[in-house]
């Protein structure tokens, strides 16, 4: 099928050049020439394991092209995706302007000799944009074009998108006729997953519901970890505990620092916004946000508790992207965690696998902090260690190289990576979450 995808962000490239993967002709549309240019040059812009080998293999058999012309992307696809941000405004809503810029811009590129069409919304949406959409293309459209809107909420990780989006749990999208159901399912034919056709309504409502329940199951977590930490249980065993309990299950029950990333915190804070103005006070996210947001506060009152002062402390942080496998760095806790500490005059020294330079360009991190050269480097002359995203590469570290490089063997783990009994028996002195 010939598909459009308007925006290049992370879900817009990554579902483009896995719909081409799966053989559909796949039109991915950016405002941002510089980025289209990279990517006709076969660059990809963000991190993202598997990405850059499937579009490089799509552009080269043409099944993917980039533009930045929205009007060739209306005219080539059957469907068009709308993939574009939808920051938090600063009440915690949701920013709604690109979206109803580019449905303009859709209407105002159709055209009645074009046929039917679907506009599918794929970004991350309050429930009832697609009306919204659907009458802001209807105003803007000229007479005679013939189109329908759907929604269909992406659930891709960063870090492990391409896999998502190729063996997803499961497909749902929101239609309100046949004829769009059915070019919806055969977009979808060739993946081998289980597809919920439901209203619009529900589809957008799925999205927030499901991202809201996950970031709850990760909070919970974290406040059992806290009676853990009070009463000598330990979180690690109590979260295998429960999740052997098949409705409940082990995935998202890492007790840590918190989640961050784009996702969970503006999403969570969403669908708070979005119940209260449908008149629901949604009280237990309320609860999940704060209990989020304090993980990190009572960890850094932990490492105070051992520093007395952090002033002129000269600290090593490793991880900065907000989670393993990923340069993002956007909400990332471990950066919060940094600025945190050089608010209070310590020297933060920090090293991340994949997230140096976004966090370089992006991180907004506060004066005195300085990049390491490598993962060791920066634990020279160190007085703590701080291990604040669950990369692998910490987990795996050589502890004989972590205490030689320290000043004192000191090491607070916000994402529970390293063995207790392994530390002990290294002479380091660890502090972790719930345990
Ligand atoms: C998330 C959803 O998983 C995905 O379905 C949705 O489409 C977008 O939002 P993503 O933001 O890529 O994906 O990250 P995810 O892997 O879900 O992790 C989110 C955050 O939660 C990270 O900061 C991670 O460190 C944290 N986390 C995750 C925990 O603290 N504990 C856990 O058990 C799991």
């Amino acid at each position: 099928m010939k598909l459009s995808i308007i925006g290049t962000g992370y879900v817009g490239l990554t579902t483009g050049a896995c719909f081409a993967e799966v053989g559909h002709e796949v039109t991915c549309v950016d405002n941002n020439q510089e980025k289209v240019d990279m990517l006709l040059a076969g660059q990809i812009p963000i991190y993202e394991p598997g990405l850059e080998e499937i579009v490089k293999k799509n552009v080269a058999a043409g099944r993917l092209k980039f533009t930045t012309s929205t009007a060739d992307g209306v005219r080539d696809g059957e469907v068009v995706f709308i993939a574009v941000p939808t920051p938090p405004q600063a009440d915690g809503s949701v920013d709604l302007s690109f979206i109803e810029k580019v449905a303009r811009e859709i209407a105002e590129s159709l055209k009645p000799e074009y046929g039917f069409k679907v506009i599918v919304d794929k970004s991350t949406v309050p429930v009832k944009t697609g009306q919204k959409v659907g009458e802001t293309v209807r105003r803007y459209a000229p007479e005679g074009v013939e189109f329908s809107v759907a929604s269909n909420p992406e659930f891709l990780r960063e870090g492990c998108a391409v896999d998502d989006l190729l063996n997803p749990d499961r497909i749902v999208f929101g239609v309100d006729n046949e004829k769009a159901a059915d070019l919806m399912r055969r977009i979808y034919s060739p993946f081998n997953a289980p597809v919920l056709v439901t209203d619009i309504e529900s589809a957008e409502l799925i999205k927030h519901a499901a991202n809201s329940f996950l970031a709850l199951k990760i909070s919970y977590i974290n406040a059992v970890a806290r009676v853990c930490e009070k009463s000598g249980a330990d979180i690690e065993k109590v979260a295998e505990g429960i999740g052997m309990d098949e409705r409940i299950g082990r995935r998202f029950l890492n007790a840590g620092l918190g989640y961050g990333g784009s996702c969970f915190p503006k999403d969570v804070k969403a669908f708070i916004a979005i119940s209260e103005s449908l008149g629901y006070p949604f009280e237990l996210l309320k609860q999940v946000e704060q209990i989020n947001d304090d993980q990190r506060k009572l960890f850094l009152d932990r490492i105070r508790e051992k520093l007395w002062v952090l002033q002129e402390k000269k600290i090593a942080l490793w991880g900065l992207a907000f989670k393993q496998n990923t340069d993002d760095v956007r909400e990332s806790v471990a950066i919060k965690l940094a600025n945190d500490m050089l608010k209070e005059g310590a020297k933060v020294t920090g090293w991340d696998p994949q997230g140096m330079e976004t966090a370089k360009r992006f991180g907004n991190l506060g004066e005195g902090f300085t990049y390491g050269d490598d993962m060791y480097s920066c634990l020279d002359g160190a007085e703590v260690l701080i291990i604040g995203t669950e990369w692998p590469e910490f987990a795996n570290a050589d502890l004989e190289e972590i205490k030689k490089r320290m000043r004192n063997p000191l090491v607070f783990d916000g994402r529970n990576l390293m063995e207790p009994e392994n530390m002990a028996a290294a002479g380091i002195e660890y502090y972790s979450i719930g345990r």
